[in-house]
């Protein structure tokens, strides 16, 4: 069993290298800055700062956010002012945390996610580019995300757009994700994120009122983590391309669980809420986890399931 010193902790997602497979999710962690004197930001193996879009967008009306059982609903609805603003007043500051920055994006349509992918390549400090084709708030652009060959299509485009490596991110509100990672892999993606969260709705009988504004919204936390780490087992089984699992991760058994399943990543999404330092820690456990299970690396873990013999 390797000394737990010894571990290499990076990771290849493509043509994207990261220094650990430890990152945090789009929309949980602002745009880094807040989080800066709670979190040792260069130890992070990535950040995803929120969503950007083409043009300025103000978000659903309230609420937006609601607690749940082991999780939270939200509907934030992609609120942010638009990839100008992006670039001048954020982006500076991100490229100089010290790890990498994954810019998420999302287009109205295949047009402006092509705009935005060569606009962001060409920025110092972007290491990649995610595409959000999967946020269940907004209205537009979400097809990508549920029919493969739009899937493909999209990520063809702006894989051509720019030499910046591309990370498709799925939403579980499919029948099959895995006929969806298969149009992102068939369309270049250096590697597939998922999941995003998952559609739910909470109401106040008393009133016979919906709670959040936008009437429906996305679950996350630990309650949807059974669901994601199914969707990585399922897409590791159909596709290649190197997986990113997102979804209730919180502790260093989470995010073993998820390399297991198939992920050669993670990121912490709605746990940087209660638990900012979360990722930090777990990053202290995992070469000790990997030593575990005599890795000398991450690969040597990542959909290593061993499943029950078939009756
Ligand atoms: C308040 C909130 C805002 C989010 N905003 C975005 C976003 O802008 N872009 C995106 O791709 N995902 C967004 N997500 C989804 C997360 O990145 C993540 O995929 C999802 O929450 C599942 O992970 P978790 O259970 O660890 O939170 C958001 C999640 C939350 C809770």
């Amino acid at each position: 069993m390797p000394a737990s010193a010894a571990i290499d902790l990076s990771v290849a997602l493509g043509r994207l290298r990261l220094p650990n497979p430890v990152l945090v999710a789009s929309g949980t962690f602002g745009y880094a800055r807040e989080m800066a004197p709670f979190v040792d930001l260069t130890r992070l193996g990535g950040i995803l700062p929120k969503t950007v879009t083409r043009q300025p967008r103000q978000g659903n009306a309230p609420w937006r956010t609601i607690e749940t059982p082991a999780g939270m609903l939200n509907s934030i609805g992609l609120d942010n002012d638009g990839i100008e603003a992006f670039a001048a007043n954020h982006l500076p500051y991100l490229a100089t945390v010290g790890c990498p920055i994954i810019v998420s994006i999302a287009g109205r349509d295949e047009a402006e996610f092509v705009e935005m992918s060569a606009l962001l390549g060409e920025q110092p400090g972007v290491a990649a580019i995610e595409l959000n084709i999967s946020c269940p708030n907004v209205s537009g652009g979400v097809d990508f995300g549920t029919n493969a060959p739009m899937c493909e299509s999209l990520v063809r485009a702006c894989r051509a757009a720019t030499t910046t490596p591309i990370l498709a991110k799925l939403t579980p509100n499919v029948t099959s994700v895995a006929e969806i990672a298969k149009g992102a892999e068939a369309g270049g993606a250096d590697a597939i994120s998922l999941i995003n969260t998952c559609q739910g709705m909470a109401i106040d009988w008393r009133r016979r009122r919906p709670l959040l504004g936008n009437v429906i919204g996305g679950l996350s936390g630990p309650a949807i983590k059974p669901i994601a780490l199914r969707c990585v087992y399922q897409v590791a089984q159909a596709v290649k391309t190197p997986l990113v699992g997102i979804g209730g991760i919180a502790t260093i058994d989470d995010v073993m669980e998820f390399l297991v399943a198939g992920a050669s990543a993670v990121q912490l999404g709605t746990v940087n809420f209660y638990n900012p330092t979360a990722a930090t820690t777990v990053l202290d456990a995992l070469p000790g986890a990997l030593a575990e299970l005599g890795a000398g690396c991450v690969a040597d873990v990542a959909g290593t399931l061993q499943l029950p013999p078939r009756a």
